[in-house]
């Protein structure tokens, strides 16, 4: 057994994790929350209470921004970008070391199979070591204004970022947040999602292990009216990088209004892969399955709509349906096929999309119903699930589900494919099979996302930009342009002759 299989198996037994942190993180240390006072956190894999946290307050966001102020102006916009790398690049080795620790942590508390947590881990570790490479190559320009002039750019740090991060993806978000912001020598406040407080921070105390100084990186826990509101709405913070629902990126964009505060919003999406008859059914199958059914179908670039050409498509949906029941449910750490949803709400609203299209008449292939693990009988499950031929105006193909429910769209051609992916009122990502790449690209120009996948969903990493066109939001991630939401130009012009 490997060490997080070994940790996991303790876990398991225990019900918990020992010594997980019961305190904001703030500057450079774990502390009580003003107010003193906890909220649980919750095991989905047994629709149980693990462990408490600090629920923090304004006056916890207050003196995080304050931390984080400090040491902007005091340590880290200065310091010098080679020592910043250094920094970073001991993180990211310190995340791998920590490894079975935060993995076993992140499924505990999410419900993730623990293989997937063990990727996300190692994902933020790779995204550190990105991002450190960066620090000492943000260069600027310098413009052609003559033999009298001097004209110049620096690519300065915006100064103090917060961070909300959802609790689908808590270490892989925070990292994507974080890595570059401290490359661009920004300070950090960071917000988990309530249900899924440790692993940011984790991370923070790894960051301070690896050298980062006190204040650079703090994470306050709490929901989001006490912590994640007043933090959006401070009026100390430079730059808002918001992961999650339409409506809560609605009124983070509101608050940040107000104090005129940069923001980048990634918002989710119900994203179409787009299969063609020309296609590698062998991929396209596995493509298909991974893209709805990894994390329980809760990824906001998730592939939940199936656009798929009408020559293949009544025995790809035939194989796709003979492979998805046997799918193994179970507890995270006992790394099933697919694990538990998040909490008993997300699985109410799951549950409600389905339930409903049923009594609309939908056609479900499989799947379709609340369930539990089937060792314990307990757990928030919901089934994989496939709706066959559902039209565009379906409830269950315009809005974003956020779980194991796959819905499927049959195309005339590969023009009617790319009329069916582009209806919809987001546009994160979308996936193309297709053996003839010509075809592939055409309708990757012309379909409406952030970023296209052509033959493998999910294919790139940190090193590929990342974000949403519609009401997926804006902004990218990830990348040398998730560097640059992180920096503000400044133009220098001399005259010196
Ligand atoms: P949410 O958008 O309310 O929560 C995301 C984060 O925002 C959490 O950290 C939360 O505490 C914080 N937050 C909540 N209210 C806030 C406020 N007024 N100001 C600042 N921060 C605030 O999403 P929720 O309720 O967890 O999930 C609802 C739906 O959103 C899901 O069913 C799913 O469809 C979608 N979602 C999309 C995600 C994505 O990756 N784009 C991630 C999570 C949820
Ligand atoms: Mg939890």
């Amino acid at each position: 057994m490997s060490t997080a299989e070994t940790l996991a198996a303790e876990v398991l037994k225990t019900g918990t994790l020992e010594g997980l942190p019961d305190g904001h993180f703030i500057d450079g240390q774990f502390s009580r929350p003003s107010h003193n006072q906890s909220m649980e956190s919750f095991d989905p894999g047994r629709g149980e209470a693990f462990a408490s946290f600090a629920a923090g307050t304004k006056a916890d966001v207050d003196q995080a921004v304050e931390s984080a102020r400090r040491a902007f102006e005091n340590v880290w916009r200065d310091m010098a970008p080679v020592e910043r790398t250094r920094i970073l690049q001991r993180a990211s080795g310190l995340i791998l070391e920590n490894m079975a620790r935060l993995a076993v942590a992140e499924s505990l508390d999410s419900g993730k199979p623990l293989n997937e947590a063990l990727g996300d881990v190692r994902g933020a570790a790779r995204c550190f070591e990105y991002y450190a490479g960066a620090c000492d190559k943000l260069q600027g320009d310098s413009f052609p204004l003559g033999p009298d002039y001097l004209g110049y750019s620096i690519h300065e740090p915006v100064g103090v970022t917060a961070h909300i991060i959802p609790w689908n993806y808590p270490i892989s978000t925070t990292a994507r947040g974080l890595a570059p912001a401290l490359a661009a020598g920004c300070t950090v406040v960071a917000k988990p999602a309530e249900q899924t407080p440790f692993t940011a921070l984790l991370l923070a105390e790894i960051l301070t292990k690896a050298g980062l100084p006190d204040g650079v990186c703090n994470v306050v826990t709490g929901t989001g009216a006490e912590v994640g509101a007043p933090l959006t709405s401070h009026p100390d913070v430079d730059h808002i990088t918001f992961t999650g629902s339409v409506a809560t990126g609605q009124a983070v964009m509101s608050a940040a209004a107000r104090e005129v505060t940069r923001v980048v919003l990634e918002l989710g999406g119900k994203s179409p892969v787009v299969v063609l008859d020309d296609c590698d059914r062998e991929k396209a199958m596995e493509g298909v399955m991974g893209a709805i059914f990894e994390n329980a179908g809760q990824i906001c670039s998730a592939g939940s709509r199936l656009v798929i050409e009408r020559g293949i498509h009544d025995d790809f949906v035939e194989e796709l349906v003979r492979r998805t029941r046997p799918l193994r449910l179970g507890h995270g750490l006992r790394n099933p096929d697919v694990g538990p949803v998040n909490s008993a709400s997300h699985l109410e609203k799951i549950a409600g999309f389905v339930d409903r299209a049923r009594s609309a008449g939908a056609e479900i292939a499989t799947g379709g119903s609340v369930t539990t693990d089937p060792d314990t009988g307990k757990g928030w499950f919901f089934e994989p699930t496939i709706i066959d031929r559902a039209a565009p105006s379906d409830e269950v193909v315009r809005e974003e589900i956020f779980g194991p429910v796959l819905t499927v769209q049959v195309a005339d051609d590969a023009d009617h494919a790319l009329e069916l992916a582009n209806d919809c009122q987001y546009g994160l990502v979308a996936g193309i099979y297709s053996s003839d790449f010509s075809k592939a690209n055409r309708l990757a120009r012309r379909i409406d996302a952030g970023q296209i996948f052509i033959n493998e969903y999910f294919a790139g990493g940190v090193e590929v930009p990342f974000g949403g066109n519609k009401k997926s939001g804006f902004g990218r991630e990830k990348g040398i342009e998730g560097l640059k939401s992180y920096c503000k130009t400044k133009s220098i012009a001399a005259r010196i002759g």
